[in-house]
């Protein structure tokens, strides 16, 4: 029998970038199946977070990704050590301003923490567009 390893991620995936990408692309290449969760929008609500994308469209983007082969829903934060389990998780990844976070799960599997891409958010991108908007005399 041939052992797959499974890795698993979470994000919010807003205005899909070019830092998402690098990471799943990375992610991908560190096992056999990648399995990415995607945060609803009722869970960034919890989480204080406000995306210019809808859910249903974030997923969709992020499923169309090659390398992702499955997108669940990030809806709460204590969901991971039972996805772990359902999914068979042999490693759980994030990008390094995570890093040490997510510790407490190596009790289930492995932890790793990717380098981030530089100069590059969803928050970065929202700040760029209000400017745009504004120096364009734009009104939405
Ligand atoms: N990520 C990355 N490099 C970036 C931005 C994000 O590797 N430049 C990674 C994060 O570390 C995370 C995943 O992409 O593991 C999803 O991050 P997310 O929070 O959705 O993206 P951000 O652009 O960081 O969004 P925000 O500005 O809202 O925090």
């Amino acid at each position: 029998m041939i052992l797959k390893k499974t890795i698993l991620t979470y994000g919010t995936f807003d205005m899909f970038h070019i830092g998402h990408l690098r990471l799943l692309e990375r992610l991908s290449a560190l096992g056999d199946r990648l399995i990415v969760g995607v945060s609803t929008d009722e869970f960034n609500a919890i989480k204080g977070k406000k995306t210019l994308i809808p859910y249903d469209q974030r997923a969709a983007i992020v499923r169309a990704i090659k390398g992702v082969d499955l997108v669940i829903p990030e809806n709460t934060w204590e969901q991971k050590p039972q996805d772990i389990k359902n999914y068979h998780v042999d490693a759980f990844a994030m990008g390094d301003d995570w890093a040490g976070k997510f510790d407490f799960l190596k009790e289930f599997c492995e932890v790793i923490y990717l380098p981030r891409t530089e100069d590059i958010s969803s928050t970065e991108l929202k700040k760029a567009l209000d400017a745009f908007l504004l120096e364009n005399s734009i009104e939405l």
